[in-house]
């Protein structure tokens, strides 16, 4: 049997993911879905967001489908996504921005960095120490380069080297596995990357970056596409793997039906593509461009369309199938 976690979150997590779900729940009917409540809305209710037994039971899971939790800029506060994907050990956050001509994968490191979480902080000064372990960045840059290779595209090792000694370390590990697997390779610093993906989007096609750059490029990278609403992610480690949209709880549009649901309903395709089930991934993509095409739209995209009519849309569409 194929347990999958559904976990809402906060925000627009309450809006996305129930479209993304009904969409799991149309295509595999057999698979077992529960549910798991943590969030911001947890600790503000009970003082805890995400309690132990919720981590066990997301271990429970094939495959968790998530949509977003707010993380207040408290001292004191744990973030709920970042002690889930360091509790799951899911080391590789893959974030795919596909469009007209081109078609990039970022690959960020997730459990290292800045997120090392080892930082203090005092009266007169605060600090976060900026961690980059040898296994940390041969496993990341190791699942960039089976990506690129499957995709026959180049690898893209982005970095602050000329700034930041951790980075030099970071890309020179990078460099030289690629060199080993054969890979064709290039390396860029992450400002000039940033533009330049942008600007020429079509020169890429993996990009390998440390856990907040790669943070940063993601939202960059979802211009190309239409924003926020439309980038999905993968969390990925040796044993779990979580889903989810690269956007937040967008406390500034939820609860009012228009937040784009697409994000989720791709990442819902991402978690199927995991389980073998790629046929349904290219089914839910199809139809996602479909009703776009159909000009039924939210509002990021300019039209009028709500969150919950985009997703009646889409599963109409996938009945007929
Ligand atoms: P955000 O991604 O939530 O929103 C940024 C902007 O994009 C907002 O204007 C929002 O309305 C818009 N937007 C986001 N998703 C959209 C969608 N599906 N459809 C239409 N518009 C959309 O980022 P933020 O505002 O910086 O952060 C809000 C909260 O979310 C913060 O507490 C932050 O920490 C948290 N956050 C969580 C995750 C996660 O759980 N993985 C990711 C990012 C941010
Ligand atoms: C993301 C988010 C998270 C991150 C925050 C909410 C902790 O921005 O998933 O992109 O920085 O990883
Ligand atoms: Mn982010």
């Amino acid at each position: 049997m194929t347990r999958i976690a559904i976990v809402e979150g906060d925000g627009i997590g309450h809006e996305v993911i129930p479209v993304a779900e009904a969409v799991l729940e149309l295509l595999h009917p057999e698979y077992e879905y529960f549910a798991i409540d943590v969030g911001f809305h947890r600790w503000e209710q009970t003082g805890c967001p995400c309690a132990d037994r919720d981590i066990e039971a997301l271990k429970m899971a094939d495959a968790i489908l998530f949509g977003a939790v707010t993380t207040p800029p408290m001292k004191d506060y744990q973030s709920v996504v970042l002690r889930i994907r360091k509790a799951l050990d899911l080391y590789a956050n893959l974030r795919p921005v596909k469009g007209n001509g081109f078609d990039i994968i970022i690959v960020r490191e997730n459990t290292e960095g800045l997120y090392s979480g080892i930082e203090e902080t005092g009266h007169d000064r605060a600090t976060t120490l900026r961690l980059v372990t040898r296994s940390g960045t041969e496993r990341i840059v190791r699942k960039a380069i089976g990506l690129a290779s499957r995709k026959n595209g180049t690898l893209t090792i982005g970095h602050k080297a000329n700034v930041i000694k951790s980075d030099v370390f970071f890309r020179d590990i990078c460099i030289a596995e690629a060199k080993a697997a054969g890979i064709p390779f290039n390396d860029r610093y992450i400002d000039a990357l940033s533009l330049d993906l942008l600007q020429h989007p079509d020169r890429y096609s993996v990009v390998v970056t440390t856990n907040m750059f790669g943070d940063i490029l993601s939202d960059v990278a979802s211009y190309l596409v239409g924003g926020l609403g439309l980038v999905p992610s993968a969390n990925i480690g040796e044993r779990y793997a979580l889903f989810e949209p690269v956007h937040g709880s967008a406390p500034d549009i939820a609860g009012k039906n228009i937040a784009n649901p697409v994000a989720a309903l791709r990442s819902a395709a991402m978690l199927l593509d995991h389980l073998g089930d790629r046929d349904a991934a290219v089914c839910i993509e199809e139809e996602i461009q479909h009703v776009i095409s159909a000009g039924i739209r939210t509002r990021d995209l300019g039209g009028t369309a709500g969150t919950r009519e985009f997703g009646d849309a889409v599963l109409t569409g996938l009945r007929k199938h």
